[in-house]
This record gives C-alpha cells, structure tokens and sequence, in this order.
C-alpha cells in the first residue's frame, strides 16, 4: 500500500492519466476526459494505491485481495466522514516507468487499485439500492 499525499506527485499522476485517456482509443474513456473540468483524481488530497507482486494473475486473486482491502478503506473513510473513490483509470498512469519508479514499490510490485479519500465538497450522500432484479435468490 502506498499513500501519496506528495501534492506534485498527484498532480503528475492526474496530468498522465487524462493525457493517455483522451489518446486511449476508447471511446468511454476519451469522452470522459474530454469533459469540461475533468480531473482523474477530482483533487483529492490523498491517492491510496494497493499493489501486488507481479500485477493481476490468471485467477483474479491478487486483483480480489487488493480490491477487498479497497473496500474496506472505503467502509472505514464513510465512518470517519470522508469522502472516498474507487478507482482503477489512474493506474494506467504507471504505465509510464518514471512515474511507477517515483512509487518506490518493491521490486515486482505492479498498482492494480487505487482509493481517492478526502472531504466532499457537498458532504456525503447514500445511494438507495435500486430493486434491479439483478439478485438471484435460490432457497
Ligand atoms: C472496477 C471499477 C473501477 C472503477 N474505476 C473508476 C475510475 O477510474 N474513476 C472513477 O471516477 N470511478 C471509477 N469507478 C467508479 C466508482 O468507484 C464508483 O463505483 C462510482 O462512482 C459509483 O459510485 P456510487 O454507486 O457510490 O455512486 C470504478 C468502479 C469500479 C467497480
């Protein structure tokens, strides 16, 4: 895990990763950083980055570990009153090799997931669960 909080560091790594989205290819992901104000990292104080030896592997494991720890940082900034995002857009960032070296990771360590946590600006809002149906109840 690695906290950056580095203000030049996260401005670097929100300049790269809007710079290789609008050039990605991808449709959803240029529309995105092409918007008006967009910042990958909404100027969040804090990027929190959890890495694993040798990047995903072939189960989904290293990627299901990271991810579950996300969650709970996630669980645990909501009970502190800060606001928090998932996100995996800027880790594509590292993809650049001066940028992943500024990490200081441990040799094979590769950014799968990343955790955006500051104060909202407009405070916390909760989602209400939608009833979708995309639940599948076998009693
Ligand atoms: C696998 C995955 C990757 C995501 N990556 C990003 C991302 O890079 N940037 C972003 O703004 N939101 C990303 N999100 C979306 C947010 O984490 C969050 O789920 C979304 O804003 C909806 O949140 P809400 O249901 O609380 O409104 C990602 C979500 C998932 C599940």
């Amino acid at each position: 895990m690695t906290v950056v909080e580095h203000p030049e560091l996260l401005r670097d790594i929100d300049r790269v990763t809007l710079d290789m989205m609008l050039h990605s290819g991808n449709d959803f992901l240029e529309k995105r950083a092409s918007t008006e104000g967009y910042a990958p990292l909404y100027g969040a104080p804090a990027l929190i980055i959890l890495s694993a030896p040798g990047g995903n592997d072939a189960n989904g494991f290293n990627m299901a570990n990271v991810s579950c720890a996300a969650e709970n940082m996630i669980l645990a900034a909501t009970e502190l009153g800060l606001g928090s995002c998932f996100v995996m857009g800027p880790m594509m960032a590292f993809a650049n090799p001066e940028l992943a070296g500024r990490l200081g990771l441990p040799e094979g360590y590769v950014p799968l997931v990343g955790v955006l946590v500051g104060y909202a600006l407009h405070g916390l809002k909760s989602n209400m669960r939608n009833e979708s149906g995309n639940v599948t109840w076998l009693e």
